[in-house]
């Protein structure tokens, strides 16, 4: 261990507790892996503060001892944002301890919550205020609001309520020297300068520790309805979505798009996965509606629209859940699309947008490229088509290593990368950057927008010990 994270832990253990520190590698392990297994670090200890001050006071030492951190929130990150490097010399902070919400406003429509409390948590704090928080990720019972935000997490409910960025009113924030900024405002309108909470949003941790954040909230819905369809391409998805816009675009929550190799994965690894359609299909539509009106008649809208959809072809069979529990069961098939891959096999994961005209091109461009890279390779086209973020993940081949796979994870990415960028797309639509190498990450950006950001992060954090690894 170097003598400044020696010298600094016993001072960090007082200003912590004894919970607020862990330093046996059996309890630090946990954080020092992402949860695919994919990034693999080492730590000499993993901060766990239980107030502002505490965390404030320790960042104020690492500063001056010159020790970098990775701050952590439910570590569901798929692209190892917060793993520590595997040469032991970044501490991780954990903000599981800070898991308040400490305070609920109905009539400003807000909720002020602390960084480490769990979105489903907080969705259910929304709830029993008759309110909806509107993020929807499928880590949501792990992930964490200030990973969340760190990350600028998108979800399944982006097509309604945006990313998390336009959630957010206000931040509470410790700066890389550990001075506190508090900016827990809840006003819809504040045109005093730059608006330096989105400047931590999606920042990756490298600006500072989001500690707490206002969060905008909604009335909740009072009828939702979700229906599976059988779509006969990208382009008929696309239709469908239309002829959604177009009857009522002010209800629909989520428009999701699955592949028949991918909702085949989630049928063959999940337990009690169905597919409740007459016979499996090449590409689906997964659609919810929701709305506060009362007898809004929603279902009669959506059958009026699938039933339009099949007659001209666009869809070829559909079902509308009857019931809570058989929402859920459509919604399954979606959400562990993720889970269901990893058992399948190693893949390599691209999580990428484009204009939304422009996805049925992504998916048949993208296709054919891998297919010609590495013949027999699945992939698994599939997410938020209503928004244009495609997770364009590439399973190997069946009965292939997985070593082989994992070596050519930067050529293959770089194949996808460089299509989207041709499309007018992001390599990264809502998961960050993470681990990506900085010259991956650099070649799609301007040098005078590197520049910019580059003199952001000297400006805040001049040591550059928070996430060092992480962004340009
Ligand atoms: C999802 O939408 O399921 C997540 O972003 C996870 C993933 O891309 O695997
Ligand atoms: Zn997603």
């Amino acid at each position: 261990m170097t003598d400044a994270r020696s010298a600094v832990l016993p001072h960090l253990r007082e200003i912590l507790g004894p919970r607020g520190m862990l330093t046996d590698p059996a309890d630090t392990a946990a954080y020092a892996e992402d949860w695919r297994r994919l990034y693999q670090g080492r730590t000499a200890a993993v901060l766990r503060p239980a107030t502002t001050a505490e965390l404030a006071s320790a960042v104020k030492l690492c500063a001056e001892a010159g020790v970098p951190l990775v701050p952590q929130g439910g570590n569901t990150s798929m692209v190892g944002g917060a793993t520590p490097s595997d040469d032991g010399r970044e501490l991780v902070v954990s903000l599981a301890r800070l898991n308040r919400i400490r305070d609920l406003d109905r009539i400003d429509m807000t909720m002020t919550a602390e960084a480490g409390i769990t979105l489903q948590a907080a969705q259910e704090a929304a709830a029993e205020a008759d309110c909806l928080l509107p993020l929807s990720i499928p880590s949501e019972g792990t992930a964490q609001i200030g990973g969340i935000l760190s990350t600028n997490a998108g979800g399944n409910n982006t097509v309604r309520y945006g990313n998390a960025r336009e959630m957010v009113l206000g931040l509470e924030v410790v700066l890389p020297d550990g001075q506190v900024w508090n900016g827990l405002r809840r006003l819809r309108k504040d045109n005093t300068g730059y608006a330096l909470r989105h400047l931590f949003i999606g920042a990756e941790g490298t600006l500072g520790i989001i500690t707490a954040a206002v969060l905008k909230l909604v009335p909740r819905p009072r009828e939702t309805e979700v229906a599976l369809a059988a779509v006969a391409s990208p382009e008929a998805a696309l239709d469908l979505f239309g002829r959604l816009q177009s009857h009522d675009a002010a209800v629909v929550n989520a428009f999701e798009y699955m592949s028949g190799a991918g909702v085949g994965f989630v049928l063959k690894h999940i337990e009690g996965a169905i597919l409740p359609l007459a016979a499996p299909a090449d590409h689906y539509a997964l659609i919810e509606l929701a709305t506060t009106r009362e007898n809004a008649g929603l279902r009669s809208g959506l059958e009026t629209v699938l039933e339009q959809a099949l007659a001209t072809g666009a869809i070829t069979d559909a079902v509308i859940a009857e019931s809570e529990a058989q929402r859920r069961a459509l919604w399954r098939l979606r959400e562990e699309h993720s889970e269901a891959q990893k058992r399948e096999g190693a893949s390599i994961k691209n999580d990428v947008s484009v204009p939304v005209s422009k996805v049925p091109e992504l998916i048949r461009r993208a296709t054919a490229a891998c297919a010609a890279l590495v013949p027999g390779v699945r992939p698994v086209p599939f997410g938020h088509i209503g928004d244009g973020n495609i997770h364009y993940d590439v399973i190997r081949p069946e009965g292939g290593s997985d070593a082989e796979h994992s070596a050519r994870r930067d050529q293959g990415s770089r194949l996808v990368h460089d299509l989207v960028a041709s499309l007018g797309g992001s390599i990264s639509a809502e998961h960050g950057l993470g681990s990506m190498k900085t010259e991956e990450a650099r070649r799609y950006k301007s040098p005078v927008e590197v520049a910019a950001l580059e003199a952001i992060r000297r400006a805040l954090d001049p040591k550059r010990i928070m996430n060092p690894r992480v962004l340009f």
